[in-house]
């Protein structure tokens, strides 16, 4: 499916509520599936990556009711396996489709359970390092059957583990994930120390679930003592930061434009988006509200149409931006001066080589952009030239070439529009709105 993104005749205004977050909401479900009772969560997004996670939960033996509440969003009730553990039916395979955090959690879920379970994925996440999770899940006891380069189609062997000091050699909130969900399996404490902070769901939602985290800030450390269960517990999704991006974004690049974003989750390892917008000379406004359980949630506001200018985003700061880089590199191209990203090598292995991606589609928009292993640079301003480009498959590709779409000197086509279905279904809807005035 092909998307023509027309430039914007006008401001975009209004305000509007984003989908639930997406790492949340897999979080609530698989851990709502690990309960021995039933869990409500509400505001759970309703993408094809959740589909997957839910999906996979009701395979491995969790009951799941799903109801549409309001549009992109779901009601689930799952009641979980318990004692059970999850089960799958013989030669029976769970497909993860193009999420990475269903594989890469699941293997941890997976790892401290007798059975054997086989994930699949779609060719963009069979591609993806899996290494990563069961290189530190084999040194607890786990075993895998993988293709040479250790990729999905996977065989889990799961079984008694024994709990592990790992020391993780790049930050990944799902690596750090997997290894935490084996560690409630494992007899005795189970630590992951990581070399940045990468986001922080699972440590702030296994308490909500009745399982203590221990966390050094300092360290960057955080354990759990297993064998430890989940007792269940009712989840509020909140918005998510990382479909705001793209609405923020367009917002302070068209001039004129104030939109406000409601009911987002405001964790402060997911929002460093904002910093960089903010130092870029954007206004933007954090307000943060009520918090949903243990996330930080609030409103933003943002006024387009200030002069903004080039930045240093440094590599410390990668990891609580990492997928709002394609977005970011669209608005420094809007930027006097260059922009420069460094420690972004992870967006090679994202569900495209954004790192590339992002290059080829500024070059053909007519940037001025270099890229080396794990850095880029944009030079800006710049007038963007109507064209075609193609998503990869890449939801967050898509998005961000649509937002360019509203400043070019003639509409932007993008090829594989299907791929908003990942994370945020109703974009198309809800820009629409702001650009028709929040009607
Ligand atoms: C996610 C973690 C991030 C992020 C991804 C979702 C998660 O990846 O890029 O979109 O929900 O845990 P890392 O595992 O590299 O941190």
């Amino acid at each position: 499916m092909r998307h023509s993104q027309q430039p914007a005749q006008g401001p975009l205004t209004g305000s509007v509520r984003v989908p639930g977050d997406k790492s949340i909401s897999h979080r609530a479900v698989l851990f709502s599936a690990m309960t021995a009772g039933t869990c409500e969560i509400t505001g759970v997004l309703d993408s094809a990556d959740l589909r997957s996670t839910i999906g996979a939960v009701a395979a491995l033996g969790a009951g799941v009711e799903i109801r549409r509440s309001r549009a992109g969003a779901l009601d689930v009730t799952v009641t979980g396996w318990g004692q059970l553990g999850p089960k799958a039916d013989d030669d029976a395979s769970i497909d993860c489709g193009n999420s990475g955090t269903t594989a890469r959690l699941l293997l941890g879920l997976l790892a401290g359970h007798p059975g054997d379970v086989t994930l699949t994925g779609d060719a963009s996440l069979s591609k993806r390092p899996m290494r990563r999770v069961t290189e530190p899940l084999a040194r607890m006891g786990a075993a895998f059957d993988a293709s040479d380069n250790g990729t999905l189609p996977m065989t889990v062997h799961g079984g008694a583990l024994r709990a592990i000091d790992y020391d993780m050699p790049i930050a990944s909130a799902q690596v750090k994930s997997a290894v935490l969900l084996a560690g409630l399996s494992a007899q005795g404490r189970t630590t992951v120390r990581e070399p940045a902070a990468s986001r922080d769901h699972t440590e702030r939602l296994l308490p909500a679930f009745g399982v203590d985290v221990g966390r050094d800030i300092e360290t960057r450390a955080c354990w759990v003592d297993g064998p430890a269960r989940l007792s269940p517990t009712d989840v509020a999704v909140p918005g998510d930061p990382s479909s705001a991006a793209f609405l923020v974004g367009a917002a302070a690049i068209v001039p004129g434009s104030e939109v406000r974003v409601t009911d987002v989750a405001l964790n402060p390892t997911r929002i460093g988006f904002l910093r960089v917008l903010e130092r870029m000379g954007a206004d933007v406004l954090i307000r943060p509200g009520r918090a949903s359980g243990a996330e930080p949630c609030g409103e933003l506001s943002i006024r387009g149409g200030r002069l903004l200018t080039g930045v240093l985003v440094c590599a410390s700061e990668a990891p609580s931006l990492i997928d709002e880089v394609p977005l970011l590199a669209v608005v420094a191209a809007m930027a006097a001066g260059t922009t420069r990203f460094e420690g972004v090598g992870e967006l090679r292995v994202k569900e495209s080589d954004r790192l590339a991606a992002i290059a080829q589609g500024l070059t053909a928009l007519g940037v001025n952009v270099r890229s080396g292993d794990d850095w880029l640079e944009v030079d800006g301003p710049t007038v963007f030239r109507g064209t075609t480009l193609d998503s990869l498959g890449d939801h967050r590709l898509a998005m961000a070439w649509a937002v360019a779409g509203l400043v070019a000197d003639g509409p932007v086509t993008i090829e594989g529009w299907d791929a908003i279905d990942v994370s945020y279904p109703t974009f198309a809807e809800d820009l629409g709105r702001l650009l028709d005035g929040g009607r």
